[in-house]
């Protein structure tokens, strides 16, 4: 028996029987440490009261039982321990069963830098199903400068934002999910001007505007050249192809989402990491919520969704219910639509970025590693087109 099963149930949750590879975590147990605590930790390490190995589930709220379900499993399906592989921009294509994700854009695992960019891969579910996912890459033409985001566009195109590279401008660029993998270039600049490095884009459910968010990370992690423009989020009419901002006033913006009915929007911001120079705990890693205008979809009434108690948020994916999952320092944070910290994926470590690859099932983009998870939630589809 593992020790996962031996811990009490707490009795606000009598009703409950806490399920495979997860542990509750009764917060009033926690909320007062005392003096010398091992507990006690800098803006770095990890809450893990019960100091279990990871990877598995943490459940801090009831809400989180009926996400997990009664036989949740989160195992790793690839690694590879000297090389980010695994970052941002998961595209899941469910017609051929493929993840489509970029490997780190700089870094020291990144192997991208001034003059490489770095890479797509993809893996086949049913390969990473039966344990063994293996990585292929996608070989696009013309080829990405510094992928960092994607979401599925229309007619089962990825749609993914490159950082740029050097002096080669941060793009947008739609991709043929098909051999030969052709690229199409439909915005990189701003009216002439160039984007400072471009991180992460999401379509509006309603308009179906292509909505991104623009940071200083190139130029911080020595790829782009001095940033040029603030750190704010843009909306680009596919149609009219006019590009405004909607949102400023960031200091580091980065994730982006909707909620189901594009009333809300969701936008991480990610100062506490300070771009590989290291991290500054006294900075924002928090996500914002906002109203979406109806008419003009600027970003209206800014709040705190969530302040993130290690590392900080990141990529940001919806589950059909509203629950907001975020990746962070500690492994994908989900949180309810109230603002309600439900539980953790908690690896132990930084994860970017995680993708529904259909209902209950997950990926988790962990830099060196990826990890399959399944659970009860069903997936927010991203495809606003069929
Ligand atoms: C806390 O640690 C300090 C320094 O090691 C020690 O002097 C003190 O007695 C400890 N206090 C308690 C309550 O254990
Ligand atoms: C890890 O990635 C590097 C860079 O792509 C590659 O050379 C190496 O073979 C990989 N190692 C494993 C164990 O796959
Ligand atoms: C995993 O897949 C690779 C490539 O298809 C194959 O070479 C390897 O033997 C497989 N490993 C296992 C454990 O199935
Ligand atoms: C790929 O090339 C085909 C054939 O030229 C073209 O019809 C299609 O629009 C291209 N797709 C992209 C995403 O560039
Ligand atoms: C951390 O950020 C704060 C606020 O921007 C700044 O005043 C402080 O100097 C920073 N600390 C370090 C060590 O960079």
């Amino acid at each position: 028996m593992s020790a996962f099963a031996l811990l009490a149930l707490s009795t606000t949750c009598a009703a409950w029987t806490i399920p495979p590879q997860s542990v509750y975590i009764d917060q009033t147990q926690y909320n007062v440490l005392g003096t010398n605590s091992s507990l006690f930790r800098a803006s770095t390490g990890y809450f893990n009261p019960q100091n279990l190995t990871p990877p598995f589930f943490q459940i801090f709220d009831e809400g989180f039982f009926t996400i997990l379900g009664d036989s949740p499993s989160i195992r790793l399906i690839t690694e590879n321990d000297s090389y980010a592989f695994a970052h941002e921009a998961p595209v899941y294509l469910p017609e051929k069963n493929e993840l489509w994700f970029s490997s780190n854009d700089g870094g020291p695992l990144g192997m991208s830098d001034w003059y490489t960019d770095n890479k797509i891969w993809k893996i086949n579910l049913d390969e990473a199903e039966a344990g063994n996912a293996t990585l292929y890459e996608v070989p696009i033409t013309p080829p990405l400068e510094m992928t960092n985001g994607g979401t599925l566009y229309a007619n089962g195109q990825p749609l993914f934002i490159q950082s740029g590279r050097a002096e080669l401008p941060p793009t947008l660029a739609i991709v043929n999910p098909s051999p030969p993998y052709n690229s199409t270039v439909i915005l990189d600049n701003f009216y002439g001007r160039q984007f400072n490095s471009l991180n992460d884009v999401k379509i509006h459910p309603v308009s179906k505007a292509i909505f991104f968010t623009d940071v200083t990370y190139g130029w911080l992690n020595h790829f782009r050249p001095m940033p040029l423009l603030p750190n704010q989020v843009y909306r680009l009419d596919p149609i009219s192809g006019a590009v405004r901002v909607v949102a400023d006033g960031f200091d580091r913006c980065n994730g982006i989402a909707f909620s189901i009915d594009g009333s809300l929007a969701y936008i991480a911001d990610t100062g506490a990491s300070g771009g590989f120079l290291g991290n500054n705990a006294t900075e924002t890693a928090t996500l914002y919520e906002f109203d979406v205008d109806p008419t003009t979809q600027r970003f209206l009434n800014r709040r705190i969704f969530a302040y993130i108690d290690t590392g900080v948020p990141d990529g940001i994916q919806l589950d059909a219910c509203g629950n907001v999952y975020t990746g962070t320092g500690d492994g994908v944070q989900i949180w309810s639509a109230a603002g309600v910290l439900l539980g953790k994926i908690f690896t132990a470590s930084t994860v970017a970025e995680m993708i529904f690859v259909g209902n209950g099932r997950m990926v988790v983009l962990d830099e060196t590693k990826l990890y399959l998870v399944h659970f009860a939630a069903q997936e927010h589809s991203l495809d606003y087109w069929s």
